[in-house]
């Protein structure tokens, strides 16, 4: 692993000129014991498979009885029910009473990372149509407001974080707007070396984890990614092309990210362009907002041609080398330093002007820096001393490119 550290560059913006560019290598196989997979809302002594077939996975959820002691269960509406949709979306379990509700998860491991994962999806399940807005927070901490307006739409919040105690406890809090519910919470173990931006003093709350190249829907997921993250397919046609290869894509030693080989079989290459954009925006209401992206490479396709490019955030160098992705090896370009400042963050992949090949992307992920306060005892009272308000953000693909 190269470690760039970019603050020489005199003509950079504050804020950028303190990035610290890292440029690592990647993979491993983890073991898949630990995993606790919760469907909300499900009778007490059952379990369903998920083998919907939007999904590759084959996890058992179990009902969410032991893990907590208040709610209600309840099914979604007819109206909503699928054949494509995952059991766990079936019923819910809903917090009429209490500010605050919270499913405890016990015998962690402290100091070990986990990824924590709640899905939505309101299914009318009380008949009333309404929309229903709560926070979801992490033990004391803030992780991600819920903002459900769409009844048959599936939400999905997901935190990377170090367990300061040996339990974790998700808290859905009921902020005046609607009765908070919850579809199902998974909790998967994570080798402590990965996402090295997730601390005891910072976690990482999901924004995106976009698997680029497939126009299907196909998640990736467990058994595929061995921590069971959700890769969502991403395209932009006919601006990007998707090219692929039946071949594994190897990881360097000492890979902190583990993207897996499913994931870096397909990826992207521009259409008649140079050059491969997208953006995300910030919503205008959001006030402390930080951002941490890894991109994820590998060279595909099997050529005595250069394909070489160099990656700018709003024009500004992210990383400080033009770079090559290696032939069937995964290459992970990614900041520890959070990047802030703007509304809109447009990142450019381009050819240098030696490359013969546009250039190649494989898969990105964007979080946000959720700070984690020091106070970790709960009794349900215990109140966030912080308040992040993060909006929805989306990434687009960006039409012109
Ligand atoms: C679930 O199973 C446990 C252990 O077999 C039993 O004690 C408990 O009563 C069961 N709960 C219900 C609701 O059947
Ligand atoms: C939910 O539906 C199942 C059958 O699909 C039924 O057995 C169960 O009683 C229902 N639960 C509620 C709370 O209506
Ligand atoms: C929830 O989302 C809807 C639709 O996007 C929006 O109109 C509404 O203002 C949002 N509510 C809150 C409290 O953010
Ligand atoms: C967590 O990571 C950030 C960014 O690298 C760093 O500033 C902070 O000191 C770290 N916190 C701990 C407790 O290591
Ligand atoms: C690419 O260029 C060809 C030839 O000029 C044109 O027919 C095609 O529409 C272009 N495609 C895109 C996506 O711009
Ligand atoms: C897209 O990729 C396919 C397969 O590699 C190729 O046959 C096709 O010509 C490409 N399309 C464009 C517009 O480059």
């Amino acid at each position: 692993m190269k470690n760039y550290n970019m603050t020489g560059i005199a003509f950079w913006f504050v804020f950028l000129a303190s990035f610290f560019l890292i440029h690592s290598g990647v993979i491993g196989q983890a073991d898949n014991t630990g995993f606790v997979s919760i469907d909300c809302g499900l009778p007490d002594n059952s379990s369903d498979k998920d083998v919907s077939s939007t999904l590759t996975s084959t996890l058992t959820y179990i009902s969410d009885a032991q893990f907590i002691d208040t709610g209600m269960n309840h099914n979604i509406s007819e109206d909503y029910i699928m054949p494509t949709l995952s059991p766990q979306y079936l019923n819910v379990r809903s917090f009429e009473t209490g500010v605050r509700n919270c499913y405890t998860i016990k015998s962690l491991v402290v100091g070990l990372k986990y990824l924590v994962r709640a899905t939505f999806m309101y299914g009318n399940y009380d008949r009333l149509n309404k929309e229903v807005v709560f926070d979801l927070h992490i033990g004391v901490n803030y992780w991600k407001t819920i903002n459900i307006s769409d009844p048959g739409k599936t939400t999905i919040a997901e935190v990377i974080f170090v367990c300061p105690v040996d339990y974790i406890q998700v808290c859905l809090v009921n902020t005046g707007l609607g009765i908070p519910f919850i579809s199902s919470l998974d909790l998967r173990p994570i080798k402590n070396s990965l996402y090295p931006a997730a601390n005891s003093s910072q976690s990482l709350g999901l924004v995106r984890r976009l698997n680029a190249g497939p126009t299907d829907t196909t998640i990736i997921r467990y058994p595929d990614d061995p921590y069971d993250r959700m890769w969502e397919p991403w395209s932009n046609l006919p601006y990007w092309n998707e090219t692929d290869t039946t071949s594994y894509i190897q990881t360097l030693p000492n890979d902190l990210f583990e993207a897996p080989s499913a994931v870096l079989q397909t990826a992207v290459i521009p259409v008649n362009s140079s050059e491969i954009q997208f953006f995300w925006d910030v919503d205008p209401t959001d006030k402390f907002i930080s951002y941490v992206a890894n991109l994820h490479f590998s060279e595909l396709i099997q050529t005595d041609q250069k394909r070489e490019f160099t990656i700018t955030i709003n024009n500004v160098p992210w990383y400080k080398n033009s770079f090559s992705p290696k032939y069937l090896y995964q290459d992970t370009i990614y900041a520890l330093r959070p990047i802030d400042g703007f509304q809109q963050y447009k990142v450019t992949l381009a050819a240098t002007v030696d490359s013969t090949l546009p250039p190649i992307l494989n898969a990105v992920e964007l979080f946000i820096l959720l700070p984690v306060s020091a106070v970790t005892t709960d009794n349900g009272d215990g109140e966030v001393n912080f308040y992040l308000q993060h909006n929805l953000i989306f990434i687009f693909a960006d039409q012109n490119y």
